[in-house]
């Protein structure tokens, strides 16, 4: 037979200081994962390419690394897009990867909803703690994500959920804050 046990009030009041605890640590962790997880892209219109990788580290990377980049493209953006797009990353010491022009016409890349996957090579980087698009033309584009796999770091992806504006490099760059890590690690 099993037996109920009269709860008295101050498990009551036990309960809800817990349940209220677990509201508000939920609460904040949530807060925190939006803060740290989705920073929002922004214009650098002081971004320029690297031209010369002359950083003391890259003599311990080997030249040529394989990325395979996926971009989906939202599903509010317009039908397709005939703009060029371009695109950089890269790491703190600017080991760098561009590609001049994502976009092909006439293979109908960046439709809206579709995700078009690219295979570029370029320099070999430690983590990667930047990426910028580069949209020129009048039609628009909307990108949902950028998804980077690298060779020796895992994938990497950055949310844009935002309109590309025109003629100005657009993304993200961690790396200063991403430094501090490193240099511990290091
Ligand atoms: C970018 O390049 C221009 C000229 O090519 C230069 O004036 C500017 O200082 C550079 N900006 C950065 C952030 O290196
Ligand atoms: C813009 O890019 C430059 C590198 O070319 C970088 O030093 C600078 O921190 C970036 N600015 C912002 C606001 O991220």
């Amino acid at each position: 037979m099993v037996k109920r046990v009269k709860t008295v009030p101050s498990n009551h009041l036990t309960f809800f200081i817990i349940t209220l605890f677990l509201f508000f640590t939920n609460v904040v962790s949530e807060a925190q994962s939006i803060i740290i997880d989705q920073p929002t892209p922004q214009l650098n219109t002081s971004f320029n390419l690297t031209t010369t990788t002359t950083s003391p580290s890259s003599s311990s990377l080997s030249s040529s690394c394989s990325y395979r980049v996926s971009i989906k493209t939202s599903c509010s953006s317009t039908s397709f897009t005939r703009d060029r797009i371009s695109l950089a990353f890269g790491d703190f010491y600017h080991n760098e990867v561009y590609a001049a022009r994502l976009d092909n016409p006439s293979s109908r890349t960046f439709e809206r909803c579709s995700t078009d996957t690219f295979q570029i090579s370029g320099s070999c980087m430690y983590q990667i703690c930047y990426l910028y698009l580069l949209r020129t033309g009048s039609d628009g584009w909307k990108p949902e994500y950028v998804k980077i796999y690298t060779p020796n770091y895992g994938a990497v992806t950055y949310k844009f959920n935002s309109w590309v504006p025109n003629g100005v490099w657009f993304g993200f760059d961690s790396c200063t804050t991403t430094s501090a890590s490193m240099l511990s690690s290091a």
